[in-house]
């Protein structure tokens, strides 16, 4: 399993809740280089009192605990926190228990005594699920983001499209199918949607079909009864089941088999499915998500896919578009990987060379945003100064060898700042400006020139109120108008903005307090 990919920028918690002393010691010498916080707790009720505390992102709980049972505050847990990822440990011949705590909601069990790195993977993937849950994935027209959170960057009308979209059908319960290349962002659209529905209280379980074998993901998805296949020792809950009035995240559905796919298709039409060895029908209200960077149509046509389930996925279809295809987002995307590796690596460089940027520009990205944030992440790390330069990218991409014709002449990056002269850095560089910092005023000053070129050749143009009312307003929609931080971020105190909001007449929807 490759853990550091999208790995947490921030640390989770572990909360170990066990009767014996061992398994906490146990759980801090497996646990101790990771970068994780661990909680102990020695009964049910201390287990309780300190997730009520402490929340943590996951909780591995024995099953029995002297007179007290594991299910019991299972419930209770479940109940405080219906997202709450509980993985239950249990000893050998208990394991119709352990059955039990995964109808109730349980993440996993694990068997004691423990395969280390089976417990392991399980844990990370525990954790993972936790992360996706937890973490807040913002949109540009709903600026939400906490200080954990993600943003889905990118102001490309392409880009657009899919945040209205995402607003739209979040609310519901419709099935949606999201596509494009790898690493455009379907994960994320996928959570953002999950986060701004009506269900975002209940379980978002992601099940990659790709990575699952053949034969285990039915079995993953619907549950089976013992003895239904060679090596099913016990019975077992599936994610249907599990994830009850939850959302079901299935990506890379294009790699689905096709048998699974007809369940799948039982599931959206009749909203039942059965166990793998059991006919009786279970009903289930789970919302589908699903995402593939197939061609599912292209699937169909080669008999690959169900036609019939391609029509049910595909009523509402989120397509994100190649990087390639929406350069204006990339200076942006630059810039919010500057700002976000910066929090982990604080003297890292601020800023990029625009020849940097333009070759980043000209660049194909076939590994699209995920390659880019690898790229940046890299460069960052390989820089010297504070300012990041060609030699500190890969060489494909500084020699323009991906480059693509039509993208030559990228157009000039906004912000453009003078930087002292080295001999690592170039003349000019693209920052991430910041307030009275050199690249700040610098940016500044590159800005009112564009505007007092357009006020010299438009005599209609009124520069001063129109541009005090355009920070205005983009402040407050950064802000989801909320006038403290919109203040904040302009410079001025909440006062003068709020004169200001008076003056200009801008909507008071926009301006809440
Ligand atoms: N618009 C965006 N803004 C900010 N970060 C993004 C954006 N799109 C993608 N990312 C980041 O790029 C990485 C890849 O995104 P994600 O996992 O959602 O891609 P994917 O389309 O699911 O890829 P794959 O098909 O390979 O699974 C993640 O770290 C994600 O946070
Ligand atoms: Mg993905």
């Amino acid at each position: 399993m490759d853990r550091t990919k999208d790995s947490p920028d921030v640390r989770q918690t572990i909360l170990i809740i066990d009767d014996e002393k061992d398994v906490h010691y146990s759980f801090r010498r497996l646990l101790e280089r990771e970068p994780l916080e661990i909680l102990s707790a020695e009964s049910g009720d201390e287990g309780i009192k300190m997730a009520r505390k402490s929340m943590p992102d996951l909780i591995v709980m024995d099953i029995r605990m002297g007179q007290q049972s594991g299910l019991d505050t299972l419930k209770e847990l479940r109940q405080m926190n219906p997202k709450q990822v509980v993985v239950m440990m249990t000893a050998y011949g208990t394991s119709q228990t352990a059955i039990e705590a995964m109808k109730r909601g349980a993440y996993d069990y694990v068997l004691k005594p423990f395969d280390i790195p089976q417990l392991k993977d399980l844990l990370f993937e525990a954790l993972a699920a936790a992360r996706a849950m937890k973490q807040i994935v913002a949109f540009p027209t709903k600026l939400n983001a906490e200080e954990t959170g993600q943003t889905i960057v990118g102001n490309s009308p392409a880009m657009q499209q899919v945040y209205k979209l995402i607003g739209q059908v979040a609310p519901t319960s419709t099935t949606i199918l999201i596509t494009g290349e790898s690493g455009t962002g379907k994960e994320l659209v996928a959570r953002a949607i999950f986060q701004n529905g009506s269900r975002a209280t209940k379980p978002f379980i992601a099940i990659n079909c790709a990575a699952i074998p053949e034969n285990l993901l039915e079995s993953e998805l619907f549950g089976h009864e013992k003895g239904a296949f060679t090596g099913a020792l016990a019975q077992r809950i599936g994610k249907f089941e599990q994830c009850d009035g939850g959302t079901l995240f299935l990506d890379e559905i294009g790699d689905m088999p096709m048998t699974t796919q007809t369940k799948i298709l039982r599931v959206l039409q009749e909203g039942e499915f059965s166990r793998v060895g059991n006919n009786q029908s279970i009903k289930t209200d789970v919302r589908i998500i699903a995402a593939t960077n197939k061609d599912l149509w292209q699937a169909v046509q080669r008999k690959e896919f169900r036609e019939d389930l391609f029509y049910r996925l595909n009523v509402v279809r989120v397509n994100l578009p190649p990087l390639r295809e929406r350069s204006t987002d990339i200076p942006l995307l630059v810039g919010y990987f500057i700002n976000k590796f910066r929090l982990k690596q604080p003297t890292g460089p601020s800023q990029i060379a625009d020849e940097a940027m333009a070759a980043i520009q000209r660049s194909t990205w076939p590994g699209n945003v995920r390659e880019l944030e690898n790229c940046i992440q890299r460069a960052m790390v390989l820089a010297s100064g504070n300012t990041i330069t060609l030699a500190n990218l890969p060489e494909e991409i500084s020699r323009g060898a991906r480059a693509t014709p039509a993208l030559n002449e990228p157009p000039k990056p906004v912000f453009s700042a003078a930087v002292p002269t080295t001999e690592s850095a170039p003349a000019t560089a693209t920052a991430a400006p910041a307030p009275g910092t050199d690249s700040g005023k610098a940016a500044l000053a590159h800005a009112v020139e564009t505007l007092f070129h357009f006020a010299r050749s438009d005599k209609q143009f009124k520069l001063l109120p129109a541009a005090e009312r355009e920070l205005i307003v983009r402040a407050l929609a950064e802000t989801s108008g909320n006038q403290v931080q919109a203040a904040k971020l302009l410079g001025v105190t909440r006062a003068t903005l709020r004169k200001r909001v008076d003056k200009f007449g801008i909507q008071k929807r926009m301006a809440i307090d």
